[in-house]
């Protein structure tokens, strides 16, 4: 007889999420970024993280594998709780998240095939022809199969999003985080990626946390959609609950409008152009 931890009845509850986020806190110095955010996401779920710029988009994903830690609250990934685990306790927890970064962040000294290669060789012990066949495999799931030789200068953005893609599934991850994956390109280029963040979802089984200003791109590929504001989340549900959200400023996001506000001062500033400062200093 097993003398682990007793197996709870199915009946106990709903299954633990894949990941569980329970009042997170996070500021800079005065800066308060994260202001009590509480997520859940359940396995295999695509969840969109859609907010304005600078609202902490990219610190949560931080705060999920462990790049940040949070100043209150608590990540849980499979109930186990990691925030705040040290380096070497984390690291068997982080080589089950694949991130696409913000920036692509290619190795530019690298070719293609080097790039997809380098967290096999990190955490792996397999051979290199085995390494070799599973940097092709990765590159044929993205469609640039035998671009290995390539040097990331001679790629288009939407081919360095697809590499650092294949790259951020190479170790076959549980978990994908994309942080903006179609910012940049162009709306075909964008749509691709689309795709291919569905077709991964599909044959990988991953569970995905997309983080994008992209609307188009966020009711294509959520299966739930979560709004961040002022560090907080203001609206969470459905892509069409969200489409037909009430809330000003959930609406106002959804649909790309400045509040009357912003296009105030857009306008002043343009009058200050047209009159000079002066008349205005004491505005
Ligand atoms: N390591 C850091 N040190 C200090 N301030 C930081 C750090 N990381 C993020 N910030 C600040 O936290 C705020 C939130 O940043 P974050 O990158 O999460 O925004 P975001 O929602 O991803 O924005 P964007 O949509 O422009 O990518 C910003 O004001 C940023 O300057
Ligand atoms: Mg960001």
């Amino acid at each position: 007889m097993s003398n682990g931890p007793q197996q709870l009845p199915a009946s106990a509850g709903p299954p633990e999420p894949h990941i569980r986020m329970v009042n997170l806190h996070k500021r800079f110095g005065s800066l308060v970024v994260l202001d009590g955010v509480s997520l859940n996401v359940a396995e295999r779920e695509s969840m969109v993280v859609i907010g304005p710029s600078g609202t902490g988009k990219s610190v949560l994903l931080k705060l999920i594998v462990g790049l940040l830690q949070p100043d209150s609250g608590e990540v849980y990934f499979h109930g186990q709780r990691i925030d705040h685990l040290p380096d070497r306790e984390l690291e068997p927890v982080r080589i089950r998240f694949g991130v696409l970064f913000q920036m692509g962040a290619l190795f530019d000294s690298m070719t293609v095939g080097e790039n997809i290669a380098f967290p096999l060789r990190e955490h792996t012990k397999y051979k290199p022809s085995e390494i070799r066949d599973i940097v092709a495999q990765k590159l044929r799931m993205v469609g640039l199969e035998n671009t290995e030789q390539k040097m990331p200068a001679e790629l288009s953005g939407g081919m360095k999003k697809r590499v650092a893609l294949a790259r951020a599934i190479a170790m076959d991850p549980e978990v994908v985080l994309y942080d903006e994956p179609t910012t940049g390109l162009d709306p075909i280029r964008a749509d691709v990626i689309n795709e291919l963040i569905l077709k991964l979802n599909e044959e990988l089984h991953v569970t995905s946390i997309v983080v994008t200003h992209d609307m188009t791109s966020a009711f294509k590929v959520g299966d739930r959609l979560v709004m961040l504001s002022g560090g907080k989340v203001i609206a969470e549900g459905t892509p069409e609950q969200i489409r037909c959200c009430a809330h000003e400023e959930v609406k106002r996001f959804v649909e790309g409008k400045a509040t009357p506000e912003e296009l105030q001062a857009i306008r002043l500033h343009q009058v200050r152009e047209i009159a000079g400062e002066a008349m205005f200093s004491d505005l």
